[in-house]
């Protein structure tokens, strides 16, 4: 139970955006009671739950935040109008995805009430996923007013397991208000009850963070009165008649934006062409842009300058972007998890040619496959959004991934005693590995690197 309270805690303080710090500043609650809640080492009074809700608009003061989140579910926050919503909040201002969000308007508006809006958002780790299905979800909300449920199905989140079919559907079915006595015990049963639900309400579902087309399957509304916003790392198969958006970077000046947004009123910043620089060396990645923008506001003694210095020459620039327990290592960790040796190996051998992006054949040879095989593996990786399709038969990888994949190992060359941790933070461990000992950076050097990769099995 004190486990739940405390990814419960995390959870919304991610949703949220906010440090352990930052909170702790909100809510009056210290950082470190907040790390312990967190790390399931402390247990909360009720009043410190309920500081800490309010401190992340979770409820007002009046609301009863503390029973749901003892059960471990996300607090419902019902609205004046009494609607069922559990949309933990995004960020404060989107910036940018005008464009996707229009595309998912007019999907919507052909489908004009005959079928069910069911769309895909996916994107490489940190890409802006959730913040974009969320704001789309509250700009909805108005249209779909019986009930707005969200759920994390972790199929990328550190050191957990993605959601079973079984456990998504009693979280969702608990939220719809039904009492555990009233939960069939099989799954087809859960299944039933949960699209009948849905049958009868306007409502809005987002799954967030899927794992793969079968996790979601069984959870989709067979009726047209729900709109459904799913997540994910990678491209799902999905059911026909859906609509599928892929994520980018932000362009330049989104990126920018998104750096003053997060930095806020805390600190004052003139240098744009200093700020440029940063999200640039954050390859325009919301997720490495918010870092940067929150280390630049912890250290008021550093210029912006410096710090864009520090990125600049640092042998690794996933090492700074990295604070508290939001690290970008760590987010592309969970997705090269899910890959396969033969993947891993390729993602690995491509990062080493020394171009922006390379042809299909360029890569057989680098890897030592045959087209066809290297066709296979260059797919998967696009799948899973670890390298970019530039054309045809053109691929490039994003700036931050090939970072990480240089300065990582497979893992049959590890050394001693640096495994896949549970928390899936692989890419930061070997990362200080190969950036931190002397020993290994110079394992770096590209023919060393490339010869020892070579050898690997497939
Ligand atoms: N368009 C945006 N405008 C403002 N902030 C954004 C935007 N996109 C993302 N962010 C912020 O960037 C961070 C990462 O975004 P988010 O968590 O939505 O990424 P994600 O793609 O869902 O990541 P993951 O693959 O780990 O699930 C969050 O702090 C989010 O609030
Ligand atoms: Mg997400």
């Amino acid at each position: 139970m004190k486990g739940n309270i405390g990814r419960l805690l995390r959870h919304q303080r991610l949703q949220v955006g906010v440090t352990q710090e930052e909170l702790a500043a909100r809510s009056g609650v210290s950082a470190r009671t907040i790390s312990r809640i967190e790390n399931g080492l402390h247990r909360p009074r009720p009043t410190t739950v309920r500081e800490l809700s309010i401190a992340l608009g979770l409820a007002d003061s009046a609301a009863e935040p503390l029973p749901a989140a003892m059960r471990g579910a996300i607090p419902e926050q019902r609205t004046a109008t009494g609607t069922r919503s559990f949309l933990p909040r995004g960020p404060g201002r989107l910036v940018g995805r005008g464009r996707e969000a229009t595309s998912l308007r007019l999907a919507m508006a052909d489908a004009a009430g005959h079928e069910a809006s069911i769309f895909l958002i996916d994107g490489m780790p940190g890409i802006g996923k959730t913040a974009f299905a969320l704001h789309f979800a509250d700009s909805m909300a108005s249209r779909f007013s019986d009930a707005q449920y969200y759920l994390d199905l972790h199929g990328f989140t550190p050191g957990r397991s993605p959601l079973t079919t079984q456990e998504a559907l009693e979280r969702l079915l608990a939220m719809a208000g039904l009492h555990e006595s009233q939960i069939p015990t099989a799954l087809e049963g859960q299944s039933a009850l949960w699209r009948s639900t849905l049958a009868a309400q306007r409502s809005i579902l987002v799954l967030d963070n899927a794992a793969d087309a079968d996790q979601v399957q069984p959870l989709l509304p067979g009726t047209a009165n729900c709109l459904v916003l799913v997540t994910s790392r990678r491209y799902l198969s999905i059911p026909s008649g859906t609509l599928s958006v892929s994520l980018g970077t932000l362009s330049l000046d989104q990126a920018v934006e998104m750096f003053h947004l997060t930095v806020g009123p805390q600190r004052e910043i003139d240098e744009h062409d200093t700020v440029a620089e940063i999200v640039e060396l954050c390859g325009r990645l919301p997720l490495a842009i918010w870092i940067a923008a929150i280390r630049v506001v912890r250290r008021p003694s550093w210029t912006v300058g410096q710090f864009a210095a520090r990125l600049r020459d640092s042998p690794c620039r996933l090492v700074e972007l990295a604070v508290d327990n939001q690290e970008v290592s760590t987010a592309f960790g969970v997705s090269y998890q899910r890959l396969k040796p033969a993947a891993h190996r390729a993602f690995h051998l491509l990062a080493l040619h020394p171009g922006e992006s390379f042809e299909l054949d360029e890569a057989a040879a680098l890897i030592d496959a045959t087209p066809d095989e290297a066709y296979q593996l260059l797919e998967t990786l696009v799948d899973h959004h670890l390298l970019l399709q530039h054309s045809f038969t053109r691929y490039r990888f994003h700036d931050l991934l090939r970072e990480y994949a240089a300065h990582t190992l497979m893992p049959p060359t590890l050394p001693p005693g640096a495994g896949i941790d549970q928390d899936g933070s692989l890419g930061r461990t070997i990362c200080e590995c190969r950036c931190g000992a002397p020993g290994w950076s110079t394992a770096l050097g590209a023919s060393a690197t490339g010869t020892d990769l070579a050898h690997q099995p497939a």
